[in-house]
């Protein structure tokens, strides 16, 4: 079948490790169930992937791909939720230690199928297009988490997003606006600013700008590039919460003022089925729908993770078949 997928790790040039052509037909296990992608979206997880990081070396040639939205054999038109654990696990399987993420041990979605636990294809609100709902399972969800699950903040209140343009950032923006959250963002140019203006921030900054407060929460998926302004940036007993670091983390983590201050500093990482049906739900309701900066056919898919890459993001990248 048709799939795109990283043949070896290469760390220092990813798109190198990319190939667009023919992988094997999946097998279904007992349990498990085949589903037509429909659209896929780019994730820097895909990146990662391809760099060798999270992924052990015996499990490539590793498909690509990490959510999506597809539909089963019987017609059903479903999302991908990405998170893969020991059915044996009760309770929160983000914090089963034997989960996975797609794409770490199991083929992933920009492919023609791919194959998922049955409980891991959750149904499309109608509302929803294959295109908006290949945004939910990794970057949607993820937010959704950090916001509604993790950093405590009530209606009201002040948050910081650091970053404006990207998956995770555009989709704190649009939910923290939704809810009814003061909306402040740091972006990189002016043009990504005005994204996120676009998208319902009330105030825009430059990345490490003195705030005119301090505010409730900050949330993170930079790291070493933006940390210290985070924490400068937080009122006393406010949170930081943290999804990832796409500039590294050799930082200092501001001890000093964590203590003294009491703040909190929350991880994250991407969420719960039952939160993944909650967040669809959210969205066919409230009229949210994730900002797509770009739509591509998926055998244009170098060019996505190129874009991705160089920071050339404007929302989601989806990639459709
Ligand atoms: N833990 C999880 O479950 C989970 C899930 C999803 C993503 N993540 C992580 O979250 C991070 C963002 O993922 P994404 O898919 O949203 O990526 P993305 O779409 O490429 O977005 C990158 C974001 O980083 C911002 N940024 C600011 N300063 C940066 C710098 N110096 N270098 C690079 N980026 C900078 C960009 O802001 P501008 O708009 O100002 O350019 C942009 O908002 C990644 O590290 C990813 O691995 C984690």
């Amino acid at each position: 079948m048709f799939a795109v997928y990283a043949a070896e790790p290469n760390r220092e040039d990813p798109l190198a490790a990319l190939v667009v052509g023919e992988r094997p037909e999946p097998e279904v296990p007992d349990g498990w169930v085949p589903v037509s992608v429909r659209a896929a979206s780019v994730n820097m997880h895909d990146l990662w992937t391809l760099r060798g990081v999270g992924i052990k070396p015996e499990q490539f040639p590793m498909i690509l791909g990490c959510d999506g939205a597809g539909v089963l054999p019987d017609g059903t038109e479903v999302v991908i939720h990405s998170v893969i654990g020991d059915p044996n696990w009760v309770g929160d399987e983000t914090l089963d230690p034997r989960r996975t993420l797609l794409t770490e041990k199991h083929q992933g979605t920009f492919a023609e199928t791919v194959v998922v636990p049955a409980r891991n294809a959750v149904p499309k609100p109608a509302g929803l297009s294959f295109t908006e709902a290949a945004c939910m399972g990794t970057a949607w969800l993820t937010a959704y988490r950090m916001l509604f699950v993790k950093s405590g903040l009530r209606p009201g209140q002040t948050m910081l997003v650091q970053g404006a343009s990207g998956g995770v950032s555009t989709a704190l923006v649009e939910l923290g606006r939704a809810a009814g959250m003061r909306v402040w963002v740091t972006g990189r140019s002016e043009e990504k600013r005005k994204l996120a203006e676009r998208l319902g921030a009330h105030e825009t900054f430059e990345p490490g700008t003195r705030l005119p407060e301090r505010v409730d929460a900050v949330f993170e998926t930079v790291g070493k590039a933006t940390w210290s302004h985070s924490m400068k940036s937080l009122k006393p007993g406010g949170t930081v919460v943290i999804s990832g670091a796409t500039s590294g983390d050799a930082t200092a983590a501001e001890l000093q003022r964590l203590f003294f201050l009491q703040l909190r500093v929350v991880g994250s990482t991407m969420g719960t089925r039952d939160e993944l049906v909650d967040l669809l739900r959210f969205c066919e309701q409230s009229g949210v729908r994730p900002q797509i900066g770009a739509e591509l056919p998926m055998d244009r898919a170098e060019e996505g993770l190129r874009n991705m890459l160089e920071g050339e993001t404007a929302g989601k990248i989806v990639l459709t078949r």
